[in-house]
C-alpha cells in the first residue's frame, strides 16, 4: 500500500475572498495529509444552498475559503495512521464523522460525534488548514472543501464507494438528498399510514419526499413557490402538490384544509425561509405533530410565536437528517445502486469548475434542482 507522498500538490480550486463577491479559479497549494488524514483528488462535485450561506458569510465569515460539501474523488495518499483506505479508493468527503466511542455515537440516537463533529472553525480537527493561496492560509468549508481538484480531510470522515453508484449520485448523497431522506427515515421516523407535509422541494425537500414515501406515508403534500417543483415532487413520490403562490392563504391553512382540518403528522421545514417556522407548526396536529426543522437561514429571534402554544407537538432540528456516516449512509448508497431510489432527476445542470460562478445563476433558474461540478 502506497503510504503519504510527501510532496505538496499544486493544484485548482474555486476561492472566495469576501463575502457576496465572485468566487476565483486560483492555483493553490495543499500539503500532504497528517498521521490521520486522506488526500483526494476529487472527480466531481456539487452545490447545496448552504454553499451559498458560506459565500455570503454565514455562519462565519471565513476567508478566504474554499467552499464545497458534496462531491467524490480518489484517495491520492493517506497519512500513516489511516486504517480502511488506501490510494486509489473511491470516497465520499464529510462534514461529519463517526468515532463509534463517544456518548453521542454510543447513545445510537444522533449523528452529532463528540469526536468528529460538524467543523464551524474552517479548519482541520487540529486547527489547521492544509490548503494555502500564494503562501496565504485558506478556509476549509466544514471539514470538506470540495469545488477543488485536491483536497485534504480526516480519515474517519470520507467513505468508501462501491464503484456502483454513479459518480453524481454520490456527490449528491454528502448533503442535500441524504439530509431530507435521512429526516424522514432516521429523525423523525415517519410511520406507515401517516400525512407528511414538505416546505420546499429543493433536493432537501425532495430527499424528504423519498424518505416518507419509502417509511409508506399515506400522504405527502409538497409545497413550494416554484410550480416546476410539482414534477419533480412527484417523481420521487409526492401525492399532492401545494404552489403557495397560487393562493392568498397561508401554507397551514392550505395544508390543514387539505388534511381535513387537523393538519399532518409531520412537517418538514426545507426552505430556510424564517416564517415557514411557524407555518411549519401550525401546519401538524394538535398533541400528535412532529416538525423537523432543516431549512439553514438568518433567523432572528421572535420567529416562532408559536413556542407557548405547541400544545404538544414535537419540534426538532436536524442536521445531515440524523444519518450517521459510518453506520446509516452505507444503507442509502446501497438503496441507490439497487434503484430503490433513483436520483437521475436531482442533476438538472452541468458545469466545469471554471464556471462555477454561472453555477450560482444557474441555481436561480425555476427547472434547477442539482449543478453537477465536472472536474
Ligand atoms: N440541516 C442540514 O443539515 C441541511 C443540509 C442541507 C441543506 N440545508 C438547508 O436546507 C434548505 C434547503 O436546501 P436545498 O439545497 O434543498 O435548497 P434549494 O434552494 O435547492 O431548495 C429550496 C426550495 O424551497 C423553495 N422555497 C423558497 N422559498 C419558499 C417559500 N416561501 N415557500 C415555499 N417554498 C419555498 C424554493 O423554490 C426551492 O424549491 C436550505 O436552507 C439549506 O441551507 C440544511
Ligand atoms: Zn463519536
Ligand atoms: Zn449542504
Amino acid at each position: 500500500m502506497t503510504k503519504n507522498s510527501p510532496e505538496v500538490i499544486t493544484c485548482k480550486a474555486a476561492v472566495i475572498y469576501k463575502s457576496g463577491e465572485a468566487l476565483k479559479l486560483e492555483k493553490i497549494e495543499v500539503d500532504p495529509p497528517k498521521s490521520s488524514e486522506v488526500r483526494i483528488k476529487m472527480l466531481c462535485a456539487s452545490i447545496c444552498h448552504t454553499d451559498i450561506l458560506c459565500c455570503n458569510g454565514l455562519p462565519l465569515p471565513l476567508f478566504p475559503r474554499i467552499p464545497g460539501h458534496e462531491g467524490v474523488g480518489m484517495v491520492e495518499s493517506v497519512g500513516e495512521n489511516v486504517r480502511g483506505l488506501k490510494e486509489g479508493d473511491t470516497v465520499m468527503p464529510l462534514y461529519l464523522g463517526e468515532c463509534g466511542e463517544c456518548l453521542n455515537c454510543k447513545s445510537g440516537k444522533t449523528n452529532l460525534c463528540h469526536v468528529h463533529p460538524l467543523g464551524f472553525s474552517g479548519l482541520l480537527g487540529d486547527g489547521t488548514s492544509r490548503m494555502s493561496v500564494g503562501g496565504q492560509k485558506i478556509y476549509h468549508h466544514f471539514s470538506c472543501s470540495t469545488w477543488s481538484e485536491y483536497i485534504v480531510i480526516d480519515a474517519n470522515y470520507a467513505v468508501k464507494v462501491d464503484p456502483g453508484l454513479a459518480l453524481p449520485h454520490a456527490s449528491f448523497l454528502c448533503c442535500g438528498f441524504t439530509t431530507g431522506f435521512g429526516a424522514a427515515w432516521k429523525e423523525a421516523n415517519v410511520q406507515k399510514g401517516s400525512t407528511v407535509a414538505v416546505l420546499g422541494l429543493g433536493a432537501v425537500g425532495l430527499g424528504v419526499v423519498e424518505g416518507a414515501r419509502m417509511q409508506g406515508a399515506a400522504k405527502i403534500i409538497g409545497v413550494d413557490i416554484n410550480d416546476r417543483k410539482r414534477e419533480k415532487g412527484e417523481a420521487f413520490g409526492m401525492t399532492d402538490f401545494i404552489y403557495a403562490k397560487g393562493s392568498d392563504k397561508s401554507i397551514s391553512d392550505l395544508i390543514n384544509e387539505a388534511t381535513g382540518g387537523l393538519g399532518v403528522d409531520y412537517c418538514f421545514e426545507c426552505t430556510g425561509v424564517p416564517s415557514l417556522l411557524d407555518e411549519a407548526i401550525a401546519s401538524t396536529k394538535v398533541g400528535l405533530g412532529t416538525v423537523v426543522f432543516i431549512g439553514a437561514g438568518l433567523h432572528t429571534s421572535g420567529e416562532i410565536k408559536f413556542i407557548p402554544l405547541l400544545c404538544g407537538r414535537t419540534v426538532k432540528g436536524s442536521i445531515y437528517g440524523g444519518v450517521r456516516t459510518q453506520s446509516d449512509l452505507p444503507t442509502i448508497i446501497d438503496k441507490c445502486i439497487n434503484k430503490e431510489i433513483q436520483l437521475d432527476e436531482l442533476l438538472t445542470h452541468e458545469v466545469s469548475l471554471a464556471e462555477i460562478n454561472k453555477a450560482f445563476e444557474l441555481l436561480k433558474q425555476p427547472d434547477c434542482v442539482k449543478v453537477l461540478i465536472r472536474f
